[in-house]
């Protein structure tokens, strides 16, 4: 019933914006910026499209995996940072990749993205006996859509992307769990940029909870937009709940995980959640220092560096549990 990853790869931009960089532009300082969200720096793109970020990603994870990328399946991308509306990323990152005879699309999940993606990897690799691989990437570039005069937010965001190939195994670890919260949606959005048309009235379209007090409209109506305490309160329950229900699923103890790879939100979300689970942090891998949050490439970019570091090894149990805009929440239980 379970899904074995061969190969994870990831990708970082060059650029960074440091604690100290945010200082510049917005009232605020390292030590707050650390001490409430355990991020010091974050990578963000210097002129390439979120498309290559994942690209490379992928590559990678197609070289650690050891395969030839014609016998992968399927490509689901995940991203809520895409660089067109049509094609997918799905479609350019095949073109990329040289995965000729995939079936590819796009998947939004927000921060959940990832973890959703491959629970669909597996359900479409179990009902296809002849499809050997399928390759998940998550790529986002949130700066892009970051709104840099909000200081409650524009600390949290960074770019990047990760990838990972993976097959259908029999007799091994899975159990998954996937839900949202669609009456949330108002807590975490960005809208859509509109095309300058005749049909689209700008005013028509906008829907009173579009506006929160807190956050500066400024040049970025397009940026996000967060009312952090609510997405906080929502993180704490969801990630926990997540995790609980794909281990009830197959009567499994959450207890004898090795390892849990969270959604690199808030480093105080994560501890929260992990005392709400009973379990240590020593257990938990934890990179949003150097990235901070970068949405649905979060969970695979740390996946990636802690396997390439060891920390994370062959027949671990590990635990990848999410949760994002919509709002969203997702978890995987498996054997690495
Ligand atoms: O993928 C999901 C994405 N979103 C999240 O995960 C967001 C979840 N929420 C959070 O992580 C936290 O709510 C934040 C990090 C966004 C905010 O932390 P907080 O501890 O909830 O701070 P707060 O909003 O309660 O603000 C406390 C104070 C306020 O000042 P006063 O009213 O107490 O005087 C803010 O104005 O901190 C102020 N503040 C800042 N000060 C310095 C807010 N942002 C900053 C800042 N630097 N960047």
């Amino acid at each position: 019933m379970g899904l074995h990853i061969l190969g994870t790869g990831s990708f970082t931009p060059d650029g960074t914006l440091t604690n100290e960089d945010l200082t510049k532009f917005i009232e605020t300082n390292d030590e707050w910026i650390r001490t409430r969200t355990g991020i010091s720096v974050r990578h963000v793109a210097t002129g390439e499209p979120t498309w290559y970020m994942g690209a490379e990603a992928a590559k990678s994870a197609i070289d650690a995996a050891g395969i030839d990328p014609a016998e992968i399946a399927l490509i689901i991308d995940t991203t809520i940072t895409q660089d067109y509306c049509t094609p997918s990323m799905s479609c350019i990152i095949q073109r990329e990749t040289g995965a000729v005879n995939a079936a590819c699309f796009d998947l939004n999940a927000a921060c959940s993205g990832f973890v959703y993606a491959m629970d669909m990897a597996h359900r479409f690799l179990k009902t296809e006996p002849d499809s050997k691989y399928a390759l998940v990437i998550a790529n986002e570039q949130l700066s892009r859509i970051t709104n840099y005069e909000d200081r409650s937010s524009c600390i949290l965001f960074g770019d990047g992307a990760a990838a990972a190939v993976v097959e259908y195994k029999e007799d091994t670890l899975y159990s998954s769990h996937l839900g949202a919260d669609g009456t949330g949606a108002k807590y975490l959005f960005a809208k859509s940029a509109l095309p300058d048309s005749p049909f689209v009235d700008e005013e028509k379209l906008s829907y009173e909870w579009h506006d929160f007090s807190s956050a500066p409209e400024g040049n970025y109506s397009h940026g996000m937009k967060q009312d952090g305490k609510e997405v906080y309160r929502f993180a704490t329950h969801a990630m926990p709940k997540a995790a609980k229900a794909a281990a009830d699923k197959i009567g499994f103890e959450l207890g004898s995980l090795d390892k849990i790879v969270p959604h690199q939100a808030n480093i105080r979300i994560i501890e929260t959640a992990m005392k709400n689970l009973k379990l240590p942090m020593e257990k938990v891998v934890v990179n949003i220092k150097q990235h901070g949050n970068t949405s649905s490439a979060s969970i695979p970019i740390a996946l990636d560096e802690a396997v390439r570091s060891g920390e994370i090894k062959r027949g671990d149990k590990i635990c990848l549990v999410g949760f994002g805009a919509g709002l969203t929440y997702a978890a995987i239980i498996m054997e690495y």
